[in-house]
C-alpha cells in the first residue's frame, strides 16, 4: 500500500486556503466601507479648513489691507483690496499642493461674472436665505465624474462690505469702470448673499481608502501565508511523518513480517499513545505466534 504524503496535508490546505480567502474578502470589504467613512471624514475636514481659511483673509484683507490701501492706483483699480479677491488667489497658490480642491464663492448677484452661482448652487444658497442651516455637504455628478461638495453661507458681515456693494455713486470710481455699475450691488448688511463651496472628486477619498485597504490587506495575506507554511511544517513533522511510518510499519506487519522495528513514542500525545500501543501489539502478536509454533 503507497501512502501519499500530500493527502491529509492537501485537505488542510485546501480548507485553509477556503477560510484564508473568505476572511480576506471578507475583511477587505469591511476594511474598505470603514477607510472610505474616514476618508471623507479627513476630506471634510480639510474643505472645512480651506473654508476657514479662506475666511481668515477675507477677515485680514479687511481688516489690515484695505484700511492702509488706496483703492485706486495711478487710475486702476486695486483688486487686492477687495477680500474676495484676496481669498481666491491665495487659494489658488494653496491648489498647488491640493490640486484635487476647487474653492468657488458663488453669489446669486456678483460682481465678476464669473462667480454667478449655478443652478444647483443657487439652490443652496436659497436654502442658507430660508433656513438656518450652517452647513450643507453633498454629491454632485459632473461630466469630469463624481464630486463630493461642501458649503457655508456667504455673509455681508461687515459694514465696510457697503462701501463696494450698496449702491454704485459710494463705490470706488475705479472699481466703478472695471467691474460696472450693474453687478454686485444693493446687497444688505448680515444677508445671505451666496455660498463658499469647496468640490472635491470622490475619487480621492475613495483612493485614499484602497490604497491604506490595499496595505492592510497585503500585511493580513503575508501573516496568513506565513502562518500557513508553519501549519504545513507543524502538520507534517507532528502527524504526517508519524503516521506514515506507522503504516509502513502495519503494511508490513500485513504481509507477515514481525521482525518491523518499534515505532519511535515522543510525548504523551495522541500519536503516542497510539505508536505505543501500536509496538505493544506488535509484540503480543509476535509472541502468540511464537507459542503457536511451539
Ligand atoms: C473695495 C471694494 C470692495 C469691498 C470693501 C468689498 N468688496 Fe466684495 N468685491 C469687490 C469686487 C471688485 C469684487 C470682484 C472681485 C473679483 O474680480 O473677483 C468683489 C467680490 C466679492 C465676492 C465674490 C462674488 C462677486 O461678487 O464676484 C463676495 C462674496 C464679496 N465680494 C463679498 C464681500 C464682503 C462680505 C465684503 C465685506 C467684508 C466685501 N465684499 C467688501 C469689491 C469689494
Amino acid at each position: 500500500m503507497k501512502l501519499s504524503t500530500w493527502r491529509l496535508a492537501s485537505k488542510f490546505n485546501l480548507v485553509f486556503l477556503l477560510v484564508f480567502a473568505i476572511s480576506i474578502a471578507g475583511a477587505g470589504a469591511i476594511f474598505n466601507a470603514i477607510l472610505q467613512q474616514q476618508a471623507r471624514q479627513i476630506v471634510t475636514g480639510n474643505a472645512r479648513l480651506m473654508m476657514e481659511n479662506a475666511l481668515a483673509i477675507r477677515k485680514y484683507t479687511s481688516k489690515q489691507i484695505q484700511p492702509i490701501l488706496p483703492t485706486d492706483h495711478n487710475g486702476r483699480f486695486v483688486a487686492q483690496t477687495v477680500p474676495a479677491y484676496s481669498a481666491k488667489q491665495s487659494f489658488e497658490y494653496l491648489r498647488k499642493q491640493y490640486p484635487d480642491f476647487f474653492y468657488r464663492e458663488a453669489v446669486l448677484n456678483p460682481t465678476n461674472p464669473d462667480d454667478v452661482a449655478l443652478a444647483w448652487e443657487a439652490n443652496i444658497v436659497s436654502r442658507f436665505q430660508k433656513g438656518d442651516e450652517k452647513e450643507i455637504v453633498g454629491m454632485r455628478d459632473t461630466p469630469q465624474g463624481r464630486y463630493f461638495y461642501m458649503s457655508r453661507p456667504l455673509r455681508v458681515t461687515e459694514q465696510s462690505c457697503l462701501k463696494c456693494h450698496s449702491v454704485p455713486s459710494v463705490a470706488p470710481a475705479a472699481m466703478i469702470r472695471d467691474y460696472g455699475d450693474k453687478r454686485g450691488f444693493n446687497w444688505k448688511l448680515h444677508s445671505v448673499i451666496g455660498a463658499q463651496v469647496v468640490s472635491v472628486p470622490v475619487s480621492v477619498p475613495e483612493r485614499m481608502a484602497r490604497n491604506v485597504t490595499a496595505l492592510m490587506m497585503g500585511s493580513l495575506a503575508g501573516i496568513l501565508l506565513v502562518t500557513l507554511v508553519i501549519l504545513n511544517l507543524m502538520l507534517r513533522q507532528i502527524v504526517v511523518a508519524p503516521v506514515k511510518k506507522l503504516a509502513h510499519s502495519a503494511d508490513e506487519i500485513s504481509k507477515g513480517n514481525l521482525e518491523v522495528e518499534d515505532l519511535p513514542v515522543n510525548g504523551q500525545d495522541e500519536i503516542a499513545v497510539l505508536s505505543g500501543s501500536f509496538n505493544r501489539m506488535q509484540r503480543s502478536l509476535k509472541q502468540a505466534i511464537q507459542m503457536l509454533d511451539e
